[in-house]
């Protein structure tokens, strides 16, 4: 078999796209308005899945901000921070963040991927073991299989397989690493926080919590779930994005371990890669500010996604969790998430169409991630819209897993 032939599939799934006229991976936002609108194909749209959480893409001081760092230390860094030295930025930032979740040290990573990769494999390696939740994020994966590390995973979100898994690691068991989110992103269910720490208290070993979808969400101060369900002083490592609710780009560990700062020369994503731009770290700086005086952005966005979520369930939706903000309308069927995606774009809303195989348990979702920012009107709009397109009585999802 040649090396291209593996994208003869991959042709055929993008003949039939065509075919039908829809590309649900390649949308082309013309222009951004806000941080819940753009222009796409000549329509004035509503964004409705952008994990933009807290709206602060438009955030004057945050902006502001950008471009002071821009007019004084240039648009790029040319390098990474092991070999070009770190600005003084990314080393406040790294200050800050620890200073936020009351920890000893953070690090920063060029994107919330590379930080979930630069951990695990800087951390892990051939030999140890990690235990991960099967719903894990493809870069929680990915991470362990750069470290090549021993990979186990437990069942989604359930604290009796772990415990089972952690016996039979016998004495490992209190070296192991856990890895975990906090809210999942894509159904938007929450991890049973308490209960997984009871399986660490158990039997030992460490636990990662990957926050980017709950951070600046949960928690009074928006540190997460972890903070949310009184446990955060049991997580060992800490995982964000600077990339949904901070508006920005890059990613960042924080933890009380202190060796943690060790962790940077062993973390190929954190050396072989260039830090981030001065412009995307001084605007993070001042979103993790608004973030941390942020309640009444989480009391909105709490507002919103309620209203989103009561308004789909009333059309007869059957949707992924309870409120939260990431809803996910769950579809037995692929080409029914395609049309009603379709549909919903050309009503100017825009959704995140998730099919298998990067969806658990095989279903097609349609994804909506509201913001702080979105209008009542806008909600309105959105649900009137799921409205017209809703299927036929009668076309109902695979059984459900998750509560409603
Ligand atoms: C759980 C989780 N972790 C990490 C990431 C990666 O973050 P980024 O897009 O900032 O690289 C994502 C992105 O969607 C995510 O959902």
């Amino acid at each position: 078999m040649g090396i291209f032939d593996k994208f003869s599939k991959l042709a055929a799934g993008r003949r039939e796209l065509d075919a039908l006229g829809i590309d649900p991976f390649g949308v082309q936002i013309d222009r951004i308005v806000s941080p819940t609108e753009g222009v796409i194909g000549g329509r004035h749209t509503i964004l409705a899945g952008t994990n933009n959480y807290l709206g602060l893409t438009f955030d004057a001081q945050c902006i502001a901000a950008a471009h002071h760092a821009l007019d004084q230390e240039g648009t790029g860094t040319t390098g990474s921070r092991m070999a070009n030295g770190s600005y003084a930025s990314h080393r406040l930032l790294e200050e800050e963040l620890a200073a936020f979740y009351g920890m000893r040290d953070a690090i920063v990573f060029s994107t919330g991927y590379q930080a979930n990769l630069g951990l695990l494999a800087g951390l892990t390696g051939p030999g140890d073991v990690v235990l991960l939740d099967a719903d894990c994020h493809a870069s929680i994966y990915d991470g362990c299989r750069l470290s090549g590390t021993e990979v186990i995973r437990f069942r989604h979100n359930d604290a009796d397989d772990l415990t089972r898994r952690m016996r039979r690691l016998g004495p490992r068991a209190a070296d192991a690493l856990i890895a975990l989110e906090g809210i999942y992103s894509m159904l938007g269910d929450r991890a049973p926080l308490r209960e997984l720490v009871a399986v660490k208290r158990e039997f030992g070993g460490y636990l990662l919590v990957d926050e980017a979808h709950s951070m600046g969400v949960c928690g009074a101060g928006g540190r997460g779930l972890a903070e949310e369900l009184g446990v955060l002083a049991e997580v060992d490592f800490v995982i964000g994005t600077f990339s949904k609710s901070l508006g920005g780009g890059g990613g960042f560990c924080v933890s009380d371990r202190p060796e943690l700062d060790l962790i940077r020369y062993a973390s190929r994503p954190y050396i072989f890669t260039a830090s981030p731009a001065p412009a995307t770290i001084a605007s993070t700086r001042a979103a993790l500010r608004r973030l941390a005086q942020g309640h009444d952005l989480r009391q909105r966005l709490r507002e919103n996604y309620e209203q989103l979520h009561a308004g789909l369930l009333a059309l007869g939706y059957t949707l992924g969790a309870p409120p939260g903000a990431v809803i996910a309308v769950v579809l037995g069927e692929r080409g029914e998430a395609l049309k009603l995606w379709h549909e919903l774009l050309l009503r100017g809303v825009y959704v995140n169409l998730m099919l298998p195989p990067a969806t658990p348990d095989g279903v097609s979702l349609i994804r909506c991630s509201l913001s702080a920012a979105h209008t009542t009107a806008q909600i309105d709009a959105v649900c009137a819209a799921f409205a017209e397109v809703r299927p036929a009585a009668g076309a109902t999802p695979p059984a459900q897993r998750a509560a409603m």
